[in-house]
């Protein structure tokens, strides 16, 4: 059975996506064969970013309705990434059955190295993923608002039993915090009152790598930072600072 994880946010457009499949991405480096489900009403992204844009013909909720079957649904992401698959969100606005969805997980779960779902904060998404995840990563940026609600759903997580809970600070710019424009890491741990799995930088590499549909490139200074939050996701010690 393969790892179960989750990454969700309080609130919207926080990099949930982006985070999802360049996690994939450092999987996909230390041999997993990973699936990214999008798990989200009436928008996606996953499909841009991860470069299966105009391949996907169906959708989670096709598959969960019995419209089509998982292995009609899921694509394969085109190369350079060869060990990555995708399962699209829907473009209708539907609630999420949160019975057929841990059955469907469960069973994909059998099939890969790593089940990621990109799971939205509403229309049942949010409880549907916790009851099959056994990690779950909170995305928040640190603007205060986005602090309270990564809060509120990390109660609820903790709320639904989910056994690992760890919040990732994402689109950290340093100078920022240093003249006092944003607060600081402390104030948004201690905020949300988890555990810290990582700390994402803003960069322009990681926007235009999430536009493009492709991996980071090699060279790339942040790949490391997605490698390290890969690494705390399966128990692995390694050091955290602001990378
Ligand atoms: N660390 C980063 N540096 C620069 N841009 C980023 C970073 N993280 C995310 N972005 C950009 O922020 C935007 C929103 O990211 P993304 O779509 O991943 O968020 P989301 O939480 O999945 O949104 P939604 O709630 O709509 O699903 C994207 O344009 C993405 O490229
Ligand atoms: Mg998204």
């Amino acid at each position: 059975m393969g790892m179960i994880s989750m990454i969700t946010s309080g609130k919207d457009g926080v990099g949930k996506t982006t985070v999802s499949i360049l996690a994939a991405d450092s999987m996909e480096t230390i041999g997993k064969r990973v699936l990214v489900i999008e798990l989200d009403t009436g928008l996606r992204s996953l499909d841009v970013m991860s470069g299966a844009y105009g391949s996907t013909v169906y959708d989670i909720f096709d598959v969960l309705s019995g419209r089509c079957s998982p292995e009609q649904a899921i694509i394969h992401a085109p190369t350079p990434r060869k060990e990555i698959y995708v399962l699209a969100a829907p473009y209708k606005n539907e609630r999420v059955q949160g019975e057929q969805f841990v059955k469907l997980v469960t069973a994909l779960g059998e099939q890969f190295d790593h089940v990621i779902i990109d799971a939205a904060n509403h229309a049942g998404a949010l409880v549907a993923a916790s009851a099959v995840s056994m990690n779950a990563i909170v995305v928040a940026t640190p603007d205060p608002l986005s602090v309270r609600d990564a809060r509120i759903t990390a109660d609820r997580l903790r709320d639904l039993s989910v056994p690992n809970i760890r919040l990732l600070i994402n689109r950290v710019v340093p100078t920022r915090i240093r003249m006092g424009l944003i607060p600081n890491l402390d104030y948004c741990i201690d905020n949300v009152g988890v555990r810290l799995i990582g700390v994402v930088p803003e960069m322009d590499e990681i926007a235009l790598a999430a536009a493009a549909g492709r991996p980071l490139p090699r060279k790339s200074g942040c790949r490391h930072v997605f490698d390290n939050i890969v690494q705390r996701i399966y128990g692995n010690e390694v050091p955290l600072a602001v990378e």
